[in-house]
């Protein structure tokens, strides 16, 4: 309640009324778009990170009534924020860890590492998750079949443009990630 009196005083301080988006708090998929690879479809979670190529990976604790199996990854948009659609108390954030994983944390715990990125805004304009980000798919595989998303970014040490996904055996295609409306059940958390 305090933050979001300190929010609305900042927006009146400011003279920019905050736009009600209301694609906030529906859920989505996000699916792979203008790919040079043939991938396409839904990315999903598993093990704090984002794939095409493994399944969903979530978890219905014994104790919560009526809890169903999800097999498909969705997200809901909040403040230019990303989380994954959960029941779980404190929600899942989705960011990008320091090394440009693609992540999300792990139920009862908002430890998001220093240095990360949380603007995943899905532009709606275009409903596409921020544009302006560098998502490529990576093969962690021999035969690429599975692959996981990873932002390039610039080290700011060196100047120099990162894909820690990328290990010289293995194939990157640059993604971009497009929102589609998820009318399916709400996972209760992702594992
Ligand atoms: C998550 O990925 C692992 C490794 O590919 C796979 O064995 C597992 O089945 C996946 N989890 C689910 C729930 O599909
Ligand atoms: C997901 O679950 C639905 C309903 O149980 C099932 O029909 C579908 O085949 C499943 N999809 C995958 C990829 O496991
Ligand atoms: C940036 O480059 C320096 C020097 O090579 C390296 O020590 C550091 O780990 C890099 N940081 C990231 C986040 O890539």
């Amino acid at each position: 309640m305090k933050f979001l009196a300190a929010l609305s005083l900042f927006s009146l301080a400011s003279a920019i009324p905050l736009k009600q988006r209301q694609s906030d708090d529906a859920p989505f998929t996000l699916n792979l778009r203008w790919s040079n690879s043939p991938l396409s479809g839904p990315i999903n979670a598993n093990g704090s990170q984002f794939w095409h190529g493994k399944d969903t990976a979530s978890f219905c604790p014994e104790n919560i009534p009526g809890c169903k199996t999800v097999n498909t990854t969705s997200f809901v948009g909040r403040d230019g924020q990303l989380f994954l659609n959960t029941g779980v108390p404190g929600g899942q954030q989705v960011y990008v860890s320091p090394t440009g994983l693609l992540t999300y944390t792990v139920p009862h715990s908002a430890n998001i590492p220093e240095g990360s990125l949380t603007d995943l805004e899905v532009f709606s304009t275009n409903n596409f998750i921020n544009p302006f980000l560098t998502f490529h798919l990576c093969s962690v595989d021999q035969e690429d079949t599975q692959w996981h998303l990873v932002l390039e970014y610039t080290n700011a040490t060196t100047g120099s443009i990162v894909n820690s996904g990328y290990t010289e055996n293995n194939a990157c295609t640059r993604v971009s990630l497009e929102a589609v409306p998820y009318e399916g059940d709400t996972a209760w958390e992702f594992s």
